[in-house]
């Protein structure tokens, strides 16, 4: 029996939408405010759900200060506070725009393959604002 795992992690980041090759009038047409320069920030929450067999000697599915330290280590500590089109390579300029749909596949890049044998990351989903959220599912 398979029990999925649901933990939540915040961090704060700004980021700015714009294409090099699009001028102005493009830019601001496509991605509106989000073109603002120099960026705006955002009080993210990821919620990680990782699915495995319960323990049955520890009651668990994964040991959290393990998973903790893991989602610190690759998601949290290059992320917080720090402006995303800068501190990330993918996100520099000319490269993916910073959005929670590509923010959270990078996500999904830095823990895939980093989990504990025996577990699977089933779910990520990454809240940017009470209204807006991307999810990427197994
Ligand atoms: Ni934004």
């Amino acid at each position: 029996m398979k029990i999925t795992l649901q933990r939540r992690y915040r961090f704060s980041a700004s980021h700015l939408y714009r294409r090099p090759e699009w001028d102005e009038a493009e830019n601001r047409a496509r991605f509106g405010k989000c073109a603002n320069l120099p960026g705006h920030g955002h009080n993210y929450r990821l919620y990680v759900s990782v699915t495995g067999e319960v323990d049955p000697v520890t009651g668990f599915v994964v040991d959290l200060g393990r998973l903790d330290a893991l989602v610190q280590e690759h998601v949290v500590e290059p992320l917080d506070h720090q402006h995303l089109n800068v501190a990330v390579l993918e996100f520099r300029e000319g490269g993916a725009i910073p959005s929670s749909e590509n923010l959270v596949l990078w996500i999904h890049g830095q823990l895939a393959d980093r989990l504990p044998p025996g577990i699977r990351l089933d779910k990520l989903r990454l809240e940017e604002d009470e209204d807006l959220a991307a999810e990427w599912t197994a």
